[in-house]
């Protein structure tokens, strides 16, 4: 379990620049500069006043995918079965599927988190040890649950837009839908990291640069010795190295995370 690991000294997170874009370094070698827009929702909500669009984040573990959505601008809650200490928003320590289930069924009275319909939106992050290739190095996946299925089946009962991400294995096993199959270089970081996502009660398309990983050697695979230097490429600065194995970049998220509050918007207009 991974809350049983020892855990490291938490890094503080990086300071984030309150500018339109970013200038990313051509981490591919290929001449393609990335731009990234950053923090446009959350300059536009400060100075428009709107109420904040807000999010549950179950399976939140130390919060890469939280960050994200943070920076597009989502008041996050999340919600992991572990402590997470060193999540940066607020956190409630419980089930993800039985509060998912009971979501679903009406909001039982006498829980701390708010009623579902108080959140806008719905992200989770299932455990992905039974299906990640990586899992063998350490372990057997059929040692671990399969957290994914019963997630998306709780989802199908809920009305709100919702993600779902996990490792492209499970979408290869037909687990799951890739409506997104993001890597970390299309967002300028230098790492070789993909995610699949699966929207739900919505859908959205953006065209972003291509995945440059196939055959650059100049990029940080996840098995690189140094786990510090990995978690930082993601820019997950805050977390230890063990939770950033199981993180995602935050711009994967602030990229899904902008195209949802852009549809928000649009069907609350
Ligand atoms: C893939 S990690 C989440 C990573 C996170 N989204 C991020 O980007 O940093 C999965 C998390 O699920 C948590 N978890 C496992 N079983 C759970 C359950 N039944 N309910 C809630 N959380 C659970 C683990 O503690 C772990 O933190």
């Amino acid at each position: 379990m991974p809350g049983a690991e020892p855990r490291e000294r938490p890094r503080r997170p990086a300071a984030r620049r309150d500018v339109g874009v970013v200038e990313g370094a051509d981490v591919a070698g290929l001449g393609v500069h990335h731009r990234r827009p950053v923090r446009r929702v959350v300059a536009a909500r400060r100075e428009g006043g709107g109420a904040p669009v807000k999010l549950l984040d179950l399976f939140c573990g130390a919060g890469g995918a939280a960050m994200g959505y943070h920076q597009a601008g989502f008041t996050v809650v999340g919600v992991d079965i572990n402590p997470q200490p060193n999540y940066p928003y607020e956190f409630h320590q419980a089930d993800a599927i039985e509060l998912l289930e009971a979501l679903a069924d009406n909001w039982p009275t006498g829980r701390a988190l708010p009623p579902l319909e108080q959140f806008d939106a719905i992200h989770a992050s299932p455990t992905c040890q039974t299906r990640s290739r990586a899992t063998a190095w350490r372990g057997r996946r059929e040692d671990h649950p399969d957290l994914l299925t019963p997630t998306l089946q709780a989802l199908e009962t809920v009305r709100l837009p919702w993600i779902v991400e996990n490792v492209p294995e499970a979408a290869w096993d037909g687990t799951m839908r890739a409506d997104y199959l993001l890597c970390g270089t299309q967002f300028g970081l230098n790492v070789r990291r993909h995610r699949a996502f699966q929207l739900g009660n919505w859908m959205s398309f953006q065209l972003i640069p291509p995945c440059q990983c196939y055959r650059n050697p100049r990029l940080i695979p996840f098995e690189h010795k140094d786990e510090r230097a990995f978690a930082d490429a993601m820019e997950c600065t805050w977390m230890t190295n063990l939770e950033a194995r199981q993180a995602i970049p935050p711009a994967m998220t602030e990229h899904l995370g902008r195209q949802l509050t852009a549809h928000l918007q649009a069907v609350t207009r």
